[in-house]
């Protein structure tokens, strides 16, 4: 037994896969990332790699593995054991307060007026966490925490998913329902097309659109105006298809020099939905994704969208969100529901803070809110602890 994690069924299984097949099977436990990882060696076939992906898998135990095939004949299994997330002291006792990793995983969320302390608590959670993440930073409060990249190249989209695609579209530019229609075609056309596009193919099949009636002229054109605004950043070094590599030791994606709110929305939107499209295939290990701002990129009146299926279900697929805001009632409510640790800073407005209050279900806590100082958090996981966050 490894922490939380029972490895009795996975030791027999590679037992009995290095006896029926001959090939040597490595167990490691590592301790510096709190992972378990399987190498099975010389598998050749593609079909035996796919079994006994499934297989392990399956291993009752190991709900949430993800399993990279490395096409050469290997299977890497990593197990991500859970572990704690230290914050600072107690602010009665004194005593070290440590977050569960493991409930971690049930989406975190980090609210606080503006100056209360949200962004240094996030970096530090970022800088104790030992799996992958990334912070999608809205103001470019995290340079250097990690390696940062100030641009995503939005060229190579096809991979996003058709529908994840129309999702991060519809999510980030608000469309009306003509503007929708007429993007659902053009993306339909180009995914009918044997190749990978970005937002340039889109604008010039958009351009060349037929303007046989009043309401698709007006429709295009609109759509134009959006679409062109997402084109402000020509050279980027990196695409969406490279922050799964780019995460595992943490990456920092500095949103404040994308000059419109748009822009910056769609490639938050868009990172977050290549990570869960990977994270569902099976081919991430786990993720936690920071969102700064969480109220611009998932506001209370968004529509159903990538980031509510990744706060409904990214647990299972081992991606896991950490939202940041200042204001928790402009904020999705889904994100609000389905994150199960708060941390929660000085809030100015009473409003926010009885709002918060009822969702850790304790009314009556809402005046501490108001009282707490720069730097002290009300955190709630099994029960509310007022913390001081050590800040380096
Ligand atoms: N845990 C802490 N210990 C000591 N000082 C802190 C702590 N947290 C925050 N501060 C101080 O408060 C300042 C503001 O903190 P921070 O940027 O984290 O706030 P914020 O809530 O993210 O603000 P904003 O909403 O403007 O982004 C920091 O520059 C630092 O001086
Ligand atoms: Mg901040």
């Amino acid at each position: 037994m490894v922490d939380d994690l029972d490895l009795t069924g996975l030791i027999s299984f590679l037992d009995f896969l290095s006896q029926k097949s001959g090939c040597e099977v490595k167990l490691v436990i590592g301790v510096k990332r709190r992972a378990v990882a399987v190498e099975v060696c010389c598998l050749k076939s593609p079909k035996l790699i796919s079994v006994v992906r499934s297989k392990l898998v399956m291993i009752s135990g190991l709900k949430v593995a993800h399993c990279l095939s490395r096409g050469d004949g290997r299977l890497f299994g990593v197990w991500p054991l859970g572990g704690k997330v230290c914050l600072g002291r107690e602010v009665f006792t004194g005593a070290p307060f440590c977050l569960d990793e493991r409930k971690m995983r049930r989406h975190v969320l980090i609210v606080g007026s503006t100056g209360s302390g949200k962004s240094t608590t996030a970096k530090k959670i970022f800088r104790e966490l030992g799996t992958a993440k990334v912070v999608l930073d809205w103001h470019g409060e995290y340079k250097g925490l990690a390696l940062t990249i100030d641009c995503i190249s939005l060229t190579k989209l096809k991979s996003l998913g058709k529908l994840e695609l129309l999702d991060v579209f519809s999510n980030s530019l608000k469309l009306s329902d003509a503007q929708y229609y007429l993007l659902l075609k053009i993306i339909q056309l180009l995914y009918n097309k044997n190749k990978d596009f970005g937002i340039r193919d889109v604008i010039f099949y958009l351009k060349s659109l037929e303007e046989v009636s009043r309401w698709i002229r007006e429709s295009k054109y609109s759509l134009l105006r959006k679409l062109e605004m997402l084109t402000h950043k020509e050279v980027c070094r990196y695409s969406v298809t490279d922050v799964p590599q780019l995460v595992k030791d943490g990456l920092v994606i500095d949103l404040s020099s994308y000059t419109t709110e748009y822009a910056k929305r769609f490639v938050a939107h868009a990172v977050l939905a290549y990570i869960f499209t990977e994270a569902r295939r099976g081919m991430l290990e786990r993720t936690y994704v920071f969102l700064e701002e969480a109220h611009n990129i998932i506001p209370k009146s968004s529509e159903l969208g990538i980031a509510d299926k990744v706060f409904m279900e990214g647990r299972k697929y081992g991606v896991h969100l950490v939202a940041i805001t200042q204001s928790p009632k402009a904020l999705n409510e889904n994100a609000v529901k389905n994150s199960y640790t708060k941390i929660i800073h000085m809030l100015r407005e009473v409003d926010d803070a009885k709002y918060m209050a009822e969702n850790i279900g304790d009314p009556g806590l809402w005046k501490e809110f108001i009282e707490l100082e720069v730097g002290e958090a009300i955190v709630s996981q099994r029960r509310p602890v007022r913390v001081l966050i050590d800040s380096t």
